[in-house]
């Protein structure tokens, strides 16, 4: 006898488990299928203790600078394995606590590999070697991504790294090449930088960050040009060759040649569909091998739904979540309100640091939108000052409303300190379509870097403060 269960889950990554608990939460009878760890990528290889490494990183340049503030402070001596271990506590109390919400929420979870049946129903291959029938009334397919590969730099764990083995290096290489210049390119290479690894960024576009609003991908690459990363765009990888001290020589067009420890892959994620569905699911894929989904997240076939890094939205660990409790309402029937993609939030945490909602300028104009921008240096915000780091901007890109003044914002996009943190009031701007009359009234603390907000949507009101 199959068990059976209100909604069967495969895959625990945060789109999955997040289902799972908002499922779990309504009432609902929950099977949970991860063949790993629940967490997935997100917690045990991906953002948690990729943050982890780069809080280390942050903590060696604040070191460095102590004595600009008078603290003396020998030059930080960096014992990465501690780092390591610290990553590994950080992301096992993580799992620890998730293990318990999965169980306060009564969410049966199976250990092993589903694989969605013609009839249906979901056949695990335990990790044990068992085999288990379980069916739900409804099923959804949440089986994440897995980092690719470019043709010629097929991962090895030793010389060419997936962010798997970069997130699992217990030892800092003396160099590398970081191949790709979007999130995670950006946030590996500052860190490996700020830690004293040389670092080599190879980017195949004119401009790192190719999804980011120009001027802030400019701060980025200005910022990770004073730290020393060789930053060079519009390349063309051809190959690499092993030498015989450990080290491999990345060939580019026109001859050029960099010699490293370690070559870091970071060319974006694919779907991982492996062992998901039978031949005669019912469920169908599109050309880059995405699950292909209608507006309500249901599948090509009835009652299978498909949410997270395996449909084409933006790979986020939030967007997972959102997608989640859109697909749990969708199966209990409630009113739900369609996920507004090119609105969701973008954090990196590179140093400079890039956050963004909406579109950017660039963006905005293509759509064919009359656009009035304002933007606003931290180099004049008095909390960047006490902190020392003033470099960065925060932009605010506005639709030119019928009487030709700023309107609507479409887009609030930010790199420098702290950025990560501040979107809040930008994100719901940008979501509210708010105007900058609308939010200029509001309050902004003094002193705060969240100020710099504050002053540009005042600024486009045609009355500025300060800026
Ligand atoms: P990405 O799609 O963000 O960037 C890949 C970069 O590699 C692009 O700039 C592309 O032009 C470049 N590229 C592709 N082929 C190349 C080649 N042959 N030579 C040189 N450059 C080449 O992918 P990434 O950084 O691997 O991240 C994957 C996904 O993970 C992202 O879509 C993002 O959603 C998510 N992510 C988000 C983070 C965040 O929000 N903080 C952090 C890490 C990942």
């Amino acid at each position: 006898m199959p068990d059976n269960f209100d909604l069967v889950v495969i895959g625990g990554g945060p789109a999955g488990y997040g289902a799972a608990l908002y499922a779990g939460s309504a009432g609902l009878s929950v099977g949970l299928i991860e063949k790993d760890k629940v967490g997935g990528t997100c917690l045990h290889r991906g953002c948690i203790p990729a943050k982890e490494f780069l809080e280390t990183a942050t903590i060696a340049r604040t070191v460095r600078r102590a004595s600009e503030f008078g603290i003396e402070a020998s030059q930080p001596q960096v014992k990465f394995e501690v780092s390591y271990q610290r990553k590994n506590k950080v992301v096992s109390q993580l799992h620890g606590g998730l293990q318990g919400l999965l169980k306060k929420r009564k969410v049966v979870t199976y250990l092993g590999t589903g694989t969605l049946q013609a009839d249906g129903s979901v056949e695990i291959l335990g990790n044990d070697g068992s085999t288990t029938q379980v069916v739900g009334n409804s099923v959804l397919l949440a089986s994440g991504s897995v980092p690719r590969s470019i043709p010629g730099f097929e991962f090895d764990g030793k010389y060419i790294l997936s962010s798997d083995d970069v997130l699992d290096l217990q030892a800092l290489p003396e160099s590398v090449v970081v191949i790709g210049g979007g999130a995670i390119g950006c946030e590996f290479a500052s860190m490996m930088a700020d830690l004293g690894v040389q670092v080599t960024m190879l980017e195949a576009l004119a401009n790192i960050l190719p999804g980011c609003d120009r001027e802030v991908a400019l701060v980025v690459e200005q910022g990770f040009k004073k730290k020393g990363i060789d930053v060079r765009t519009g390349v063309k990888i051809l190959g690499y060759t092993e030498t015989a001290n450990n080290t491999v020589v990345v060939s580019l067009d026109g001859g050029n040649q960099v010699e490293v420890s370690k070559v870091i892959v970071s060319v974006g994620r694919k779907p991982y569909t492996q062992d998901l569905l039978d031949d005669s699911s019912g469920v169908d894929l599109d050309e880059k091998g995405f699950v292909k989904v209608g507006p309500s997240l249901e599948t090509s076939r009835n009652g299978v739904y498909a949410i997270g890094d395996l449909i084409n939205t933006p790979q986020l660990a939030h967007v997972g979540f959102a997608e989640a409790m859109q697909a749990v309402k969708v199966i209990l029937g409630e009113s739900w309100l369609p996920i507004d993609y090119h609105r969701v939030p973008w954090c990196i945490y590179s140093n400079p640091e890039v956050a963004f909602a909406g579109y950017s300028e660039d963006q905005a104009k293509s759509l064919g939108y009359e656009v009035v921008t304002h933007k606003t240096r931290f180099s004049g915000n008095s909390r960047a000052m006490i902190i020392g780091e003033t470099e960065g901007l925060v932009k605010v890109v506005c639709q030119v409303d019928s009487t030709g003044k700023a309107g609507s914002i479409l887009g609030v996009h930010m790199a420098g300190p702290w950025v990560t943190e501040q979107l809040g009031a930008g994100y719901l701007a940008t979501n509210w379509e708010a105007t900058p009359d609308d939010v200029a009234s509001f309050v902004t603390a003094h002193p705060t870097l969240s100020e710099a907000f504050g002053e540009a949507v005042l600024a486009l009101t045609g009355r500025g403060l300060h800026g």
